[in-house]
C-alpha cells in the first residue's frame, strides 16, 4: 500500500477480529515507532506490549473512553520520559505505528486516559511514577467496513489559505 492510500483509507477502528496478531507484525508497528522522529533525536518513549488477556479485560474497564480495548487481541501502551514535547514526539511515533498497522490489515484507535484512570494504567502496567502515559492503543484485525463511511473532513478550502490568512488558495477544492 502506498503511503498516500494508507494514510487516505486510514479509519479509526474499535472493534476487531478475536484473531491473534503474529509476533512479526507486532514488531514491524514497533519499528515503525522507533524510526519516527523526536525532538533533538531523544526517542524518549517506550512501548509496552500487552497481550495478556485479563490484562486487556483490565485495560478496557479502567479506560472508559476505550473499553473496546477489551475486545483487542493486542494492546500497546505509549509511555513518554523526560523531554520537552512528550505529546509532539508520541504523536508522531504512533500515527506512524497506526499507519503500518492498518497497511497490515490492523485496526487502532487512540483512547485518551485521564485523571484517575492514568494512575489505575500505569499501577496496572507497572509504569514509573514520573514517566507520562500518553495512549493505550488497541490492536486487532480490521472488520471490513463499507468503503467512505466514518468521520468526515472540512472541506479544504475551510482549512487552506492562499499565501496570507483568509485568502482562498484558488486551487483547492
Ligand atoms: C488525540 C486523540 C484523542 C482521541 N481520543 C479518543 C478516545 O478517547 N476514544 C475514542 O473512541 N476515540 C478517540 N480518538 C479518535 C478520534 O475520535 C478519531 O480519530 C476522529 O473522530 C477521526 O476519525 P478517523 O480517525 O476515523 O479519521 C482520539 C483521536 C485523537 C487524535
Amino acid at each position: 500500500m502506498d503511503v498516500f492510500n494508507c494514510i487516505r483509507t486510514r479509519r479509526t477502528v474499535r472493534d476487531f477480529k478475536p484473531d491473534p496478531v503474529p509476533n512479526a507484525i507486532i514488531h514491524k508497528i514497533l519499528q515503525a515507532a522507533r524510526w519516527a522522529p523526536s525532538s533533538s533525536n531523544t526517542q524518549p518513549w517506550h512501548f509496552i506490549v500487552v497481550k495478556d488477556r485479563d490484562t486487556i479485560a483490565e485495560l478496557g474497564r479502567i479506560c472508559t473512553q476505550g473499553t473496546f480495548i477489551g475486545q483487542a487481541p493486542l494492546a500497546i501502551a505509549v509511555v513518554m520520559g523526560e523531554t520537552r514535547r512528550p505529546q509532539l514526539d508520541a504523536g508522531r511515533a504512533l500515527q506512524q505505528m497506526e499507519l503500518v498497522g492498518w497497511s497490515e490489515g490492523l485496526g487502532t484507535c487512540f483512547v485518551g486516559i485521564r485523571g484517575e484512570q492514568q494512575t489505575e494504567v500505569k499501577t496496572l502496567l507497572g509504569i514509573p511514577e514520573e514517566m507520562e502515559l500518553i495512549t493505550v492503543l488497541p490492536f486487532g484485525y480490521r472488520i471490513p467496513r463499507e468503503p467512505g463511511t466514518g468521520t468526515p473532513r472540512k472541506p479544504m478550502s475551510e482549512i487552506t489559505h492562499g499565501e496570507k490568512f483568509g485568502q482562498a488558495l484558488t486551487f483547492a477544492e
